[in-house]
């Protein structure tokens, strides 16, 4: 099957670093070539983690401004915020009562949220992603671009297509395949390559915040961690050496080369002399990123009119979505 029409989200958290541009945004930006694309900023998901309301608001405005500092097009794709279009919520009420326990009690990630006191779990965390499905088949998506963590909700999300259908004897909502995009870019962290990049990591020096300026990017990559050997002049020389393995792997991705091709050109060279280079790449790319965040940050009312609109636009593609299911499930209407 042939990808028409993408959808894919990113919960408004702050702090987006190189490993959410590279792993998603990036991608996203070269899929609004090949496809129609609608891009969310997941609000409602947020929520089943207890958030400041405040602090909500402005991690949703500056992923928002994450996304088109990128390179998203709101006006030929469709960016908005996902509490917006009331319809995804109530599709994911349909699905709740469509899923199995069982189904979500397999999911991986609700484990690891969740932990080891479930009786204090928010349900809102354990039905997390039926909401994904709803996100999904409420524009009736056929390709959902995920890393590798995601993968088993999307997969969840065709069952719950397929169980609805066959629930219904309809053959209305498609199967959506998962693009894994940038399998080679997992981004590690600065100070251990055998660990992702994360917010959450004590150390700032640990990652490459989108709104880092020229300075502090190449201070952190002249003190990220590194080995004693030179660099290796093919690829499986990267082989037990993560950290190595990381900054080549960040250098492919921003250069939008083969890991290979970067192997080659800085094979047996030192560290010090490739980290130059780094620096250099990295400040060309983010550096416009970072400069265009901070316009949008000090011009909130623009941000928050693309994401209006984006939810009008939305909305036109969701409501007959939810109208036919509600005529599927047997809602009564008037004239119904
Ligand atoms: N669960 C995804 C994440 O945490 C975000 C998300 C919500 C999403 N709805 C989606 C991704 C729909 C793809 C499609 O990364």
């Amino acid at each position: 099957m042939s990808v028409s029409l993408i959808f894919s989200g990113m919960q408004p958290t702050g702090n987006l670093h190189l490993g959410n541009y590279l792993g998603a945004l990036k991608n996203w930006v070269k899929l609004q070539d090949k496809a129609s694309c609608i891009y969310c900023v997941v609000d409602l998901h947020a929520i089943t983690q207890p958030q400041d309301p405040k602090e909500l608001r402005a991690a949703t405005r500056e992923v928002a401004a994450a996304y088109l500092a990128a390179g998203i097009d709101a006006d030929k794709h469709i960016l908005f915020n996902q509490s917006r279009v009331r319809a995804h919520a109530e599709l994911a009420w349909i699905f709740n009562c469509v899923a199995r326990i069982g189904w979500l009690n397999r999911m991986t990630q609700f484990k690891d949220k969740a932990g080891k006191n479930r009786d204090n779990v928010l349900v809102g965390l354990f039905a997390y992603p039926v909401l994904m499905a709803a996100d999904i088949l409420l524009y009736h998506a056929n390709g959902v671009p995920v890393g590798e963590d995601q993968k088993q909700h999307v997969e969840l999300t065709r069952d719950i297509a397929q169980a609805f259908n066959s629930m219904f004897k309809v053959d209305f909502f498609p199967l959506p395949e998962p693009m894994i995009l940038g399998e080679a870019t997992r981004v590690m962290s600065l100070r251990d390559g055998t660990k992702k990049m994360s917010k959450s990591d004590a150390s700032d020096y640990s990652r490459i915040n989108l709104t880092d300026d020229a300075d502090t990017i190449a201070l952190k990559i002249q003190k990220a961690k590194t080995d004693p050997e030179p660099l290796p002049d093919h690829e499986d020389g990267l082989e037990g050496r993560p950290e190595a393995e990381n900054l080549i792997t960040i250098y492919a991705a921003l250069a939008d080369r083969l890991k290979g091709d970067v192997v080659r050109q800085f094979g047996g060279q030192s560290f010090s002399h490739f980290k130059k280079e780094l620096v250099d790449l990295a400040v060309s790319v983010l550096g416009p990123i970072n400069a265009e965040m901070r316009r949008l940050a000090a011009d909130p009312g623009h941000v928050d009119s693309v994401l209006r609109r984006g939810g009008e636009r939305a909305a036109v593609i969701a409501e007959p979505i939810l109208k036919k299911t509600h005529e599927i499930v047997g809602f009564l209407k008037d004239g119904g």
